[in-house]
């Protein structure tokens, strides 16, 4: 496989090609996913959920991510790989580059964070420090506490404006990619249209410049509740390889997410 880096997310956007991207949290998985062409893997602190049985990410410590994180190197020695900080490892800038140093040591190729304006000074002090940094707008599952909940972000106009304005704030603060979680298609399209970086949907329509997925989501193995904007690959497929692959080429031609995938 290409060994794939930021540049080559770059290149997709800038040639109108939709990037296709998963979670991964094993060897075996993220050998598999880059076998299929997978653009990049994150490392989700989704974990506490599909790996630990919690029912929040919450309980997630950076040695969990990190463990996991070098079980996905080990598996896809090429692939891009993105880390997710968990809760409360960002909190302050100090605490964000300890952790995220530790994360990059571990294998990972970025670090994701959950937040607004407040993370200018810590994408920052990360990006000067030679750390990439991607942003995450939109449902911040980490702040379920607060918000009370999983629901749909920015459907009001004054959320849906300072959502666009934290995302252009980031990419100013040295952003290199975001990722936006449940949000209308409309708001995502604005997102996506204004910013340089390439911008990753889950739940967010079909109009960002990609699409990602919990890989236990879309090969049916959650046997919870499911959120609308899952497709389960699973039921066309023979094979989990053949699942992953028509994700790709699902995301890539644009079929996924299709209607009653897309919140309005
Ligand atoms: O942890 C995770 O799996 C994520 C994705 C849902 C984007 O952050
Ligand atoms: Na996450």
């Amino acid at each position: 496989m290409v060994a794939t880096t930021i540049a080559h997310l770059n290149k997709l956007k800038a040639n109108g090609e939709k990037i296709a991207s998963i979670t991964a949290y094993d060897a075996t998985f993220a050998k598999l996913f880059a076998a299929c062409g997978m653009d990049f893997m994150l490392v989700g602190d989704s974990l506490g959920n599909v790996i630990q049985g919690a029912s929040s990410t919450v309980p997630v410590t950076t040695d969990d991510i990190a463990y996991h994180t070098r079980c996905v190197r080990n598996g896809a020695p090429h692939a891009f790989v993105i880390a997710d900080m968990p809760f409360m490892s960002y909190a302050t800038p100090e605490q964000a580059y300890a952790n995220a140093a530790q994360l990059m040591q571990a294998g990972a190729n970025m670090v994701k964070l959950e937040g607004g304006d407040w993370l200018v000074e810590t994408i920052q002090g990360l990006f000067q420090r030679g750390i990439p940094v991607c942003a995450h707008l939109g449902l911040l599952p980490q702040s379920v506490n607060v918000l009370g909940g999983y629901k749909v972000q920015g459907r009001e106009q004054s959320a849906a404006q300072r959502t666009l304005e934290h995302a252009l704030t980031l990419q100013q603060a040295g952003a290199q990619l975001l990722v936006l979680e449940c949000v209308p298609v409309e708001l995502a399209a604005q997102i996506t249209a204004q910013l340089d970086i390439p911008v990753i949907g889950i739940g967010a329509g079909k109009e960002t410049d990609g699409q990602i997925l919990v890989m236990h989501d879309m090969l049916g193995l959650n046997t919870d509740y499911l959120p609308k904007f899952v497709k389960n690959f699973m039921h066309d497929a023979d094979s989990i390889e053949a699942a992953v692959t028509a994700y790709i080429k699902a995301v890539k031609q644009q079929t996924f997410p299709a209607a009653e995938h897309i919140f309005k």
